[in-house]
């Protein structure tokens, strides 16, 4: 088979590095990809949103499946995009993407089938808002409707920063807000689960914890993800039956009312109290680290799971994750998530050796002249399996140490919660 893979990020690199691994993959392309998708794929210089030029390239190079990594092509359409050609695309269409692309789409959609969220208000201008705001109880959440990467929720703690984050979204910031969302502040521990699905069956895909916050001890600002373990220390079997009942069927089921289906990973962002699930939010798609943490664990080829979900055979696919723990750290650029310089070179790369359950994912990376440089925020993503986080997570520190890196910097807390 000839695959296509649409990303540029540790995400995308996990998964070409698992598709790579089946034995019925000839050849992989990657849409633009990054350094370390260079080194097992052709990565093809065409951004994600450019639809039309990845379809007459997978079109000419007889591309069979097409694996779309990052919400904001899904969002746009890309899977619609391809329905008049013969390719298999692996992602949700536009109407189910907007389990993700619409904040506002979703809390309806939990408000008419009862799944549980934090309750919410929306409103239309900004002189409401504040009338509503001047009568509101704090803690409470602000969020701009659309896709925002990460940056468009503020958890206000009183009434002047609920007004700023207002005037904020009201006033273009993440492009032009009709309306707002105003949300109960949950209590509780995130939890990230992941489903796959066919259209019609479901499958159990794992349970991550991701740290968003730039800081250690989860403090400072908000990132696209500084690392990650799994399974969450949260999941059990009682959980696991109440997440499927009252939040994956529900939502399966109405995105079938309303006459499309949702085929793809499914990223299910919790917020659990009391061992009761609350959904905070959908992605369309895998999480990132999560994504990286997980797949080393996946003990079946991808391969063909996604091509199962493609043809509708979910039912009879097995899905088996070997039973250890994995741990994901984030190697970034000094500086992030606010201003850090680009293009710099990352020497000591080719010398690190990783064993088996080792694995260096690369991000913001990109290779000139056999050089590697560091391009993103986000750089490399270095994952280890074994039976214990605390081992595992040593072990990064050394592949990490060796690396050397002056102008990198990581998180030594990822998993504190699980690791003594
Ligand atoms: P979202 O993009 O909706 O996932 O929000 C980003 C982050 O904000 C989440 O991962 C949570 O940490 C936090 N968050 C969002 N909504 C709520 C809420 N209603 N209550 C508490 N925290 C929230
Ligand atoms: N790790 C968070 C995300 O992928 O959105």
């Amino acid at each position: 088979m000839i695959v296509g893979i649409i990303g540029s990020g540790g995400r995308e690199h996990s998964i070409c590095y698992k598709i790579k691994s089946s034995k019925k993959v000839n050849k992989i392309y990657c849409f633009p990809g990054n350094a370390g998708t260079s080194e097992i794929a052709e990565n093809i210089d065409i951004g994600d949103e450019d639809f039309k030029k990845i379809k007459d390239f997978c079109l000419k190079k007889k591309i069979d499946l097409l694996i779309i990594g990052p919400e904001k092509p899904l969002v746009k359409g890309i899977v619609d995009y391809f329905s008049d050609t013969n390719i298999n695309v692996f992602g949700p269409n536009k109407v189910a993407s907007q389990l993700e692309g619409s904040k506002i789409f979703t809390k309806k959609l939990c408000e008419e089938n009862d799944i549980p969220t934090a309750k919410f208000k929306i409103l239309t201008k900004l002189e409401e808002t504040k009338i509503f705001l001047e009568n509101s109880k704090f803690p409470l959440v602000i969020k701009a409707d659309g896709l925002a990467s990460g940056k468009g929720v503020y958890i206000c703690k009183k009434f002047s920063e609920a007004i700023k984050a207002s005037e904020e979204i009201f006033g273009g910031k993440f492009g032009t807000a009709d309306s707002i969302l105003i949300e109960e502040f949950l209590e509780g521990e995130e939890m990230s689960y992941f489903i796959v699905s066919d259209g019609n069956e479901f499958k159990f895909f794992g349970t991550a914890q991701d740290h968003k916050r730039v800081g250690e001890g989860d403090s400072g600002k908000n990132t696209g993800g500084m690392g990650c373990y799994s399974p969450s220390r949260l999941f059990n079997k009682e959980l696991d039956k109440k997440i499927i009942s009252k939040i994956i069927k529900p939502t399966l089921n109405a995105i079938n009312k309303i006459g499309s289906n949702y085929l793809g990973f499914l990223y299910v962002g919790l917020m659990i109290k009391n061992n009761e699930p609350y959904l905070v939010e959908f992605n369309v798609r895998m999480g990132d680290p999560e994504c990286q943490t997980l797949l080393p664990l996946l003990n079946t080829d991808l391969l063909e799971i996604i091509m199962s979900c493609c043809l509708k055979k979910l039912k009879n696919q097995k899905i088996e994750f070997i039973k250890k723990k994995s741990i994901c750290v984030v190697l970034c650029s000094n500086g992030y998530p606010d201003k850090y310089v680009k293009n710099i070179k990352i020497d000591n790369l080719r010398h690190i050796v990783t064993k088996k359950n080792e694995n260096i994912f690369h991000a913001g990376t990109k290779k000139e002249n056999g050089d590697i440089y560091a391009i993103g925020g986000r750089v490399l993503n270095f994952v280890s399996t074994s039976n214990n986080l605390k081992e595992t997570r040593n072990n990064i520190f050394n592949l990490i140490k060796k690396l050397n890196w002056k102008n990198g910097f990581y998180r030594k807390d990822i998993g504190y919660k699980v690791i003594d």
